[in-house]
């Protein structure tokens, strides 16, 4: 059988989902790692697990759930990742980005991101969220992204324009959602690294340098193809640990950290979305 296209893939996917239910979301709703409980909120959900939907990636990371939700929360319909697959599971950038393709396929035209990050900034702490501003694609530049190889126009052109990738309307949104919760955000710069590995001293200061205020391993590669299809993005990030940056520290980041400050930041994060929808 000839390989399908990514069109093709996206339609079979799409045709899976509108089996499943009868929702039409115009939202897209990414939670990262420790911050799939927002979706409890959810009503008049339906459930798909990734694992019943053709071509979707499955994460096998702890702390991600694995599951499609689609329903309402406060009165908008959004279809919300409840978990996503990364680069690092040994996906490729085509397959870690394909949900968004089919988000941007289903007429969905805003993207909530989340992640984990950890703390560049000196000013930051475990526990505050950051809106994202700008990243920079470390990993991306240097031929790692999901836009190398043939362009469909029909998606986007082939040099798409990543300046002002993440919406400005939609962070005073954020900002203002978050001050209605009693809560400042952060705001700043997410570098993008491959990870697993949690960054060396040496490297922390080299992201610090590089003008990054967090540092993850996710949403960069979700966003550029989320742009290249004119989808406007909100992003946002759990600052989940302060990255260390001298090597004789007593302590060291963890997975486990990660996800326990993500518990901790869930409301927090549940906040900030709620009141975006609501605005909408
Ligand atoms: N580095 C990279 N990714 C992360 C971190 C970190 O310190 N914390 C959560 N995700």
């Amino acid at each position: 059988m000839p390989e399908l296209t990514l069109r093709q893939q996206c339609d079979e996917t799409i045709a899976a989902i509108r089996q499943r239910t009868r929702h039409t979301p115009a939202i897209g709703l990414i939670l990262g790692s420790g911050l799939s409980p927002l979706a409890d909120a959810i009503e008049n959900a339906d459930i798909i697990p990734y694992g019943e939907l053709p071509h979707w990636p499955v994460s096998t990371v702890a702390g991600h759930s694995g599951r499609l939700v689609v329903g309402e929360l406060e009165n908008q319909t959004v279809l919300v990742m409840q978990g996503r697959a990364h680069f690092y599971e040994g996906y490729s950038m085509a397959q870690v980005t394909f949900p968004v393709r089919v988000m941007g396929c289903m007429g969905i035209d805003t993207l909530l991101v989340t992640n984990a990050a950890g703390g560049l900034n000196a000013g930051f702490h475990a526990g505050d969220i950051m809106r994202i501003t700008d990243h920079i694609n470390l990993v991306g530049m240097t031929g790692l992204n999901p836009l190398l190889g043939p362009n469909d126009e029909a998606f986007g052109p082939r040099f798409p324009d990543l300046h002002r990738a993440y919406d400005p309307a939609l962070g005073a949104l954020a900002h203002e959602a978050a001050a209605a919760a009693g809560m400042t955000l952060r705001e700043g710069v997410y570098v993008y690294v491959s990870g697993p590995f949690f960054e060396t001293p040496a490297e922390v200061r080299m992201l610090r340098a590089l003008g990054a205020d967090a540092v993850g391993m996710s949403t960069v590669p979700e966003v550029t193809v989320a742009r290249h299809m004119k989808v406007r993005v909100l992003g946002l990030s759990a600052i989940t640990n302060v990255s260390i940056d001298a090597s004789d520290a007593e302590i060291a980041p963890s997975h486990e950290e990660v996800i326990e400050a993500g518990r901790v930041i869930v409301p927090k994060m549940t906040a900030v979305v709620r009141g975006v929808l609501r605005a909408l």
